[in-house]
């Protein structure tokens, strides 16, 4: 259907977490007309459920220096130095600015912020809130800012597409807008800047840490309307995801980094510490090496899950320090304090995704794209832990400063976009919602923590024949799903899932948390270089 509605505005920003909300108040504080429409509620999506927390170098004694180091050896080779160097120097005044807009970070008994440690750091650097609740204090402190600075808002808005005008600029997005009245149906934001900022696609795998809402949507936007795409087979596992048997479907409650940072140890069934020996910062060393030896380990087992044992804590410090994981365990039957946790790896982070350079610029003129759904290069083949709260931070500014920029030399024109691609014939068929469940599995059996050239082909295949069926219903007889969020979800998780696929099929290397039993190695000969991958607009 053609839009029924329209919003005009300087800016759009497509999501509300850490990412989206900071660029849409940087935004509303330059002076620029600024819409922020968001899939569910504003308080929906990954931030919420960040629970470690920030780093940056603000202990005594840290430097940005430092925190570039231990995030070029986590990212394994491909982290962009530059994009780095921006990050670490520039994080630590964003997260004063973050503080400074109204979110309370814990604070230590001598008054200053106290610093935890997670995997890969070498220093206590990761700032947290409400102890293992920071994303939710960060998300609560944005969303009451942007409540009270007014800013226009669009709440159950799905983007659909990226409007475009005849030179190709962008000039706004399509959305499908459920239960907020005028707002209903199929409209339209039209803007000349355009900041992405949808969060993940964790939903591709069966079990994930990630919320029901993080499908990919602006990735396979950004596919769509002929953006560059990098680095799509680097999804990072995370290591302890409670574990609530082999068939657990959707999200999963994570057991943060920070419970090693403070010293829980990672045991087998018979309570040996298998870490040690395996990395000279054990339990601790990066993320990538801890999926792996935990992978290791169940694999030589036979068994389903490890265990993370932190008993030693006591009932105290789980309480006061860790009271949302503790909530979490006893939810489900398990009690930390008496009990060794099981855990096992599931779908965290995609550290690829839309590329941009380092003002958050993607290929396409106009938009921007920023925190989980951009590919700045700050991540490399595996992202360091608490990093991605930072970079949404850091990276959401840069792009402000940029559209401000423009925005102050020549002003801000409005574009006029062309026709929506599917106003008269859908282009892209969608797909039943069922068929999202078919898609997690095909991908977690063949795209998952292990990969080989063997298991992606046998989910390329698997996947190419859940897009033929659904282009042969639509060029048969004109039959595809009925427009809705799930269609259009499922639709996108089918979109970036083949890409992935193609992706990790591609690199035939073990790098970071891209993990080929059939290529072991890492081969910085052939493969010290990023995939981009671009699609002919015509034909997704
Ligand atoms: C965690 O708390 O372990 C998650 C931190 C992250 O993903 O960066």
């Amino acid at each position: 259907p053609a839009p029924g509605w329209s919003i005009d505005a300087d800016v759009v920003v497509v999501g509300s977490g850490v990412a989206g909300l900071t660029a849409a108040l940087r935004c509303e504080a330059a002076g620029l007309a600024t819409v922020v429409v968001t899939k569910a509620r504003l308080d929906d999506g990954s931030t919420r459920w960040a629970q470690g927390g920030i780093a940056a170098a603000l202990g005594e004694g840290d430097t940005p220096e430092q925190h570039l180091d231990d995030t070029l050896v986590a990212g394994a080779g491909l982290c962009d130095e530059d994009a780095v160097r921006l990050l670490v120097t520039e994080g630590p005044d964003a997260v004063r600015r973050l503080i400074a807009t109204g979110a309370h970070f814990d604070e230590s008994e001598e008054g200053g912020l106290e610093l935890t440690r997670e995997g890969g750091h070498h220093r206590r650097r990761i700032a947290h809130a409400g102890g293992d609740a920071t994303g939710a204090e960060i998300s609560r402190a944005l969303v009451e800012a942007v409540r009270a600075r007014g800013l226009r808002t669009v709440e159950n808005a799905l983007v659909l597409d990226l409007l475009t005008d005849a030179e190709g600029r962008t000039a706004g997005v399509t959305l499908h807008v459920m239960g907020e009245g005028q707002h209903d149906g199929v409209g339209a934001v039209h803007a000349p800047a355009v900041v992405l900022a949808t969060g993940g696609m964790g939903q591709v795998f069966s079990a994930t840490t990630n919320p029901s809402v993080s499908t990919g949507d602006g990735v396979a936007l950004a596919l769509r309307a002929g953006a560059e795409v990098s680095d799509l087979e680097f999804v990072q596992f995370h290591p302890t995801v409670l574990f609530l048997g082999a068939d657990a479907e959707g999200q999963q409650p994570l057991v943060s980094e920070a419970v090693r940072g403070e010293g829980a140890h990672l045991v087998d069934a018979t309570g040996t510490r298998f870490m040690l020996g395996q990395h000279e910062l054990a339990e601790l060393a990066p993320r990538d090496i801890v999926a792996k030896g935990i992978m290791r380990r169940m694999q030589e087992q036979g068994a389903e899950h490890m265990y993370l044992d932190a008993r030693h804590f006591g009932p105290d410090m789980w309480e006061h320090r860790f009271p949302t994981i503790l909530a979490a365990c006893r939810a489900n039957g398990l009690d930390p304090v008496t009990e060794p946790i099981p855990v096992a790896p599931a779908a965290h982070y995609a550290s690829g995704g839309v590329r941009t350079d380092s003002h958050g610029r993607t290929t396409v003129p106009g938009l921007y794209a920023c925190g989980e759904v951009a590919c700045t290069g700050v991540h490399g083949a595996n992202r360091l832990a608490s990093n991605s709260l930072l970079e949404g931070l850091v990276y959401a500014e840069r792009i402000v400063t940029d559209i401000a920029a423009a925005h102050a030399e020549n002003g801000l024109h409005a574009r006029v976009p062309q026709p929506v691609p599917y106003a008269e014939q859908p282009a892209h068929p969608l797909l039943a919602p069922e068929i999202r469940f078919a898609i997690q599995r095909i991908m977690t059996e063949g795209a998952g923590v292990l990969r080989s050239e063997a298991s992606l082909a046998t989910a390329a295949a698997a996947l190419d024949r859940l897009h033929a069926e659904a282009r042969d219903a639509l060029a048969e007889n004109g039959k595809t799903a009925e427009p809705g969020v799930d269609t259009w979800e499922t639709t996108n998780l089918l979109c970036v899932a083949r890409v992935l696929v193609a992706a990790a099929r591609l690199r035939e290397e073990t790098r970071g948390c891209h993990w080929r039993e059939d290529h072991a190695d890492r081969d910085d000969t052939d493969w010290r270089r990023h995939i981009v991958v671009r699609l002919n607009p015509d034909r997704t």
